[in-house]
């Protein structure tokens, strides 16, 4: 489907939902005012600070200052994504979503089709490990490791025998096909047909956050195995490892409830910490982190916790992961194991409940990286001044300005180095790096990059033209939009001239990506005795007025220091022109300072 097409059935299915219908069914609601309040069902409180605005069509809560709409609140609150809350509105409303192209029904159902391979496949797998003979081997070597058949079944662990033949006959068995099931790097082909490619290995199904198998991982069982000890299915269109998590689907209850993620490295590592009580941990799936696992992370929880050997390879690991995670707005925390530890050995060495201290120490990583780094620097000011520049891009990874300021305030603390120059230097970075980010906000929703700073006035602009449209067009008479100082917001402004009296569509402000502004945005909408209607124009002017003034005082002083340099260049035209211009910009000023 078409974007335009499809941001027409968001808007319409906005339309048909009951906002305050759909919130009810998972937090208590009651009406106080225009709004109902209740108990905030994403993070814990025992006074009502959740408020939802029907008429607005927001949910916000002044406690932990999350906010949006209905798809966003679906989202948040079960954790899936913008196409599957989509579909869901669109049955619930009875919009029918744009015809999918023909290659759009075709991936559709070949996806179908491999989901179904791999569901039979580990049906086959699970049925072997518990199958008396054919499962002995792996289920012994489980017992070795410690795993209790409760943790194997919950994780729907399985084997496949030593044959070459084993899958590839259940496959036919099942009518699926061989072809889609060699495609998916479950089955190779050679010149004497199919065989299995998992033999005599422990195997791991990876389910998506639906509960379906997307993939496996397979460790071999053969001590004297020459090849990989893991190998994985092969990348499909089912199958994403930059995208997938091992354990999200069973840890993301525990996550959500304790507000933190642990993530390493290896399946054990998720598995055996799990057995022992430790249950919010994942892993991603033989690859570094990406931004997609990041994305996906935060649905779930804001604060992550890695877990790295103490060496070099660890610091550096935490460093990049630390980015990827700033940059998708988690907080990443670290931990370091002793050397030559696992979490899986750590955990069958030292137990749960250690393991579980560990993760409740777990440190910021920024903090960690900063002073370990900054002992290793001493006090040579070159080592000192190298070291704070491989921290700068972590800065510039940051999106909430309350973030980056407590970073910048700690850094300039510990390396003894004025604010200043280190917040020049992550501007320049982001300067350098402008661009580079690709963040997939869902489609259909206005994108606004990177942390903000933007002046009251202009933010309350905003809030004004969101509330009352019609006062759009005094903005646009005012010439204002050019002297809005902060790029999203003028973004925003102007998508609401262009939209005019009719109002703009409300993502623009549940689609801005600095989430403290958006949160501030639409905390101030949603507050009916801020902005009342018939004071509306009034401080409309009053923000058109200090937008304005505040740019002719600028534009006075960029030409008072052009007069000085043109005197000093002895440039004389230059100069009449500039003072020209600087009488005419001194009158402008001062009848404004009249007029208000
Ligand atoms: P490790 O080599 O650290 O193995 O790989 P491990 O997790 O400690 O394995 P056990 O405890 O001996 O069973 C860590 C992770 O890297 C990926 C796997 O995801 C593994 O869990 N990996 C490792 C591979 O993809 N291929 C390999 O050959 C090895
Ligand atoms: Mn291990």
């Amino acid at each position: 489907m078409t974007p335009a097409a499809r941001d027409e059935a968001v808007e319409t299915i906005r339309q048909r939902i009951d906002i305050v219908e759909l919130v009810s069914r998972y937090v208590k609601l009651k009406k106080v005012g225009s709004n109902y309040v209740g108990l905030c069902p994403f993070h814990a409180e025992k006074t009502p600070s959740f408020s939802v605005s029907p008429r607005k069509g927001f949910f916000h809560c002044f406690g932990c200052k999350t906010s949006g709409d209905v798809f966003s609140f679906l989202m948040k609150i079960e954790g899936k994504d913008f196409p599957e809350v989509l579909q869901e509105l669109a049955d619930r409303t009875g919009v029918e979503l744009p015809k999918r192209r023909p290659t759009d029904i075709r991936s559709r159902e070949e996806s179908r089709r491999h989901l179904e391979i791999n569901e039979a496949a580990a049906v086959y797998y699970e049925r072997t490990l518990w199958d008396p003979s054919a499962g002995q081997k792996a289920r012994d070597y489980l017992g070795r490791r410690g795993m209790p058949e409760e943790l194997i079944r919950k994780f729907r662990l399985g084997c496949a025998p030593g044959g070459w033949q084993g899958l590839c006959d259940h496959l036919s068995r099942e009518n699926a096909s061989r072809e889609e099931a060699a495609a998916l790097g479950l089955l190779g082909k050679g010149s004497r047909g199919f065989y299995d490619i998992f033999r005599d290995r422990l195997v791991f199904p990876i389910l998506g956050l639906d509960g379906r198998v997307r993939g496996f991982g397979a460790r071999t069982l053969d001590p004297k195995e020459e090849g990989p000890k893991y190998i994985n299915s092969r990348q499909s269109r089912v199958f994403d490892k930059s995208e997938i998590l091992y354990g999200l689907q069973q840890a993301r209850a525990a996550i959500q409830g304790s507000g933190a993620a642990v993530l390493v490295e290896g399946y054990f590592d998720v598995l055996t910490p799990v057995a022992a009580g430790v249950e919010k941990v994942i892993a991603t799936c033989g690859t570094a982190l990406t931004d997609g696992h990041a994305r996906i992370l935060r649905r779930f929880t804001e604060k992550a916790v890695t877990v790295f050997d103490a060496d070099a390879a660890g610091l550096a690991a935490s460093y990049r992961s630390a980015r990827i995670m700033l940059e998708q707005d988690l907080s990443p925390y670290m931990v370091m194991l002793p050397a030559g530890e696992d979490p899986d050995s750590f955990v069958r060495n030292q137990g749960g409940e250690a393991f579980q201290s560990l993760i409740e120490g777990a440190r910021p990583t920024m903090e960690v990286l900063a002073e370990s780094s900054r002992k290793e620097a001493g006090s040579d000011v070159e080592a000192r001044t190298r070291a704070l520049k491989k921290l700068v891009p972590l800065l510039a990874a940051c999106r909430g300005s309350l973030r980056l300021g407590s970073y910048v305030h700690m850094l300039a603390d510990r390396f003894s180095v004025g604010e200043d120059y280190i917040r020049r230097a992550v501007d320049e970075t982001r300067r350098k790096e402008g661009g580079r980010r690709s963040d997939g906000v869902a489609a259909g929703v206005a994108r606004v990059a990177g942390p903000v700073t933007a002046r009251p006035e202009e933010e309350t602009l905003v809030v004004l033209l969101h509330l009352f449209p019609h006062l759009s067009n005094q903005v646009e008479a005012a010439g204002l939009l050019e002297h809005i100082g902060a790029e999203p917001l003028r973004e925003i402004v102007r998508r609401m001239i262009g939209a005019g009296s009719q109002g703009a569509d409300r993502t623009l402000l549940t689609g801005i990506e600095d989430q403290e502004l958006k949160n501030r945005l639409i905390g101030m909408s949603i507050k009916d005795d801020v902005y009342p209607e018939d004071k509306a124009e009034y401080l409309l002017q009053e923000c058109v007025v200090k937008i304005r003034r505040r740019h002719l005082k600028t534009e006075q002083r960029r030409l008072t220091e052009g007069i000085q340099q043109a005197e000093r260049e002895g440039k004389l035209q230059e100069i009449q022109r500039l003072q020209r211009d600087k009488i005419r910009l001194d009158r402008e000023l001062r009848a404004l300072e009249a007029a208000s």
